[in-house]
């Protein structure tokens, strides 16, 4: 990887990066089309991370189909696929990471002590093999793009790091690899999620301004769905992921949810814009 992206450096060529755990959905391929546009070359990665799941998750039955992603892949005309394996990554000995203090404590941070850790070392250690000079993130994990940017920030990463929106299902879910755990009666429950975010947005819109009001009335919809189990909802600004109060006109606001569908942990988020 370190000579595919030397070579395409010196000869000028703009390098776009997409890092994915595989088991790609529209939601992936959405980001390798705005790196296809931005970019000369588009490399995506494939890599089950385990350092970024927590001993009781799900990193041995995350789900996985590196020939049906090769054939997506193939499709969207990548340019590279890096699929380094976890003893390439992580060889014996191994005994380096990077952290990010406090945006990464909150929220999936409370949940998932250890995860942004992993995420920040694997991410980095795949920026120093690609050196890209753009990478995509989708909003859909917003917190752990704004870990990513602030890794980028701290450690002076010469990489844009541009954050593309949530693709959804026509009936609003967001797409995650993680929905193929739904039974058909849990994946009906999941839509609790984005639909309590569209009434929450609809308020905001409506001039609600106390975040307390908002998310008050998110529970309501929680509560009526006693097989859901609500992790946390919050307000948080866009560009430090703080608890706002209050929703001020002029700013950017993201309007965070996770909960348990069963056994399956989801998480989805809004980002209101007011003007
Ligand atoms: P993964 O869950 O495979 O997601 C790869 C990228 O796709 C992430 O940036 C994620 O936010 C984006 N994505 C997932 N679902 C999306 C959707 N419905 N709409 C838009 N974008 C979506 O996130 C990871 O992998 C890992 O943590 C990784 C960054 C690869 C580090 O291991």
């Amino acid at each position: 990887m370190h000579s595919v992206s030397r070579s395409l450096k010196s000869s000028g060529k703009k390098i776009g990066f997409v890092p994915t755990m595989g088991y790609l959905h529209k939601g992936h391929l959405s980001l390798i089309k705005k790196s296809k546009k931005l970019c000369d070359v588009t490399v995506a990665s494939i890599f089950v991370n385990p350092a970024q799941f927590e001993p009781s998750e799900d990193f041995k039955k995350y789900p996985r189909d590196i020939e049906h992603d090769n054939k997506l892949l193939k499709e969207q005309n990548v340019d590279y696929l890096f699929t380094p394996s976890a003893d390439e990554i992580y060889p014996s000995g191994y005994q380096s990471y990077v952290e990010v203090n406090k945006i990464s404590k909150k929220f999936e941070g409370e949940f998932r002590p250890n995860h942004f850790k992993g995420v920040t070392t694997i991410v980095s250690i795949l920026f120093n093999c690609v050196e890209p000079d753009y990478a995509f993130f989708g909003q859909k994990d917003a917190q752990q793009a704004a870990v990513i940017k602030q890794m980028v920030k701290d450690l002076k990463y010469d990489i844009e790091i541009a954050v593309c929106p949530i693709v959804r299902e026509a009936d609003g879910l967001a797409m995650s690899s993680r929905n193929v755990y739904l039974s058909p009666e849990e994946r009906t429950k999941a839509l609790t999620l984005s639909k309590s975010l569209q009434y929450a947005k609809k308020l905001i819109e409506g001039k609600e301004r106390d975040s307390r009001i908002v998310i008050d009335n998110m529970k309501v919809i929680f509560n009526e769905e006693k097989s859901i189990k609500l992790d946390y909802i919050a307000i948080v600004n866009e560009y430090g992921f703080r608890e706002a109060d209050l929703i001020d006109d002029g700013n950017e606001y993201y309007i965070l949810v996770a909960a348990k569908v069963g056994n399956t942990r989801l998480i989805d988020n809004e980002l209101v814009r007011l003007t």
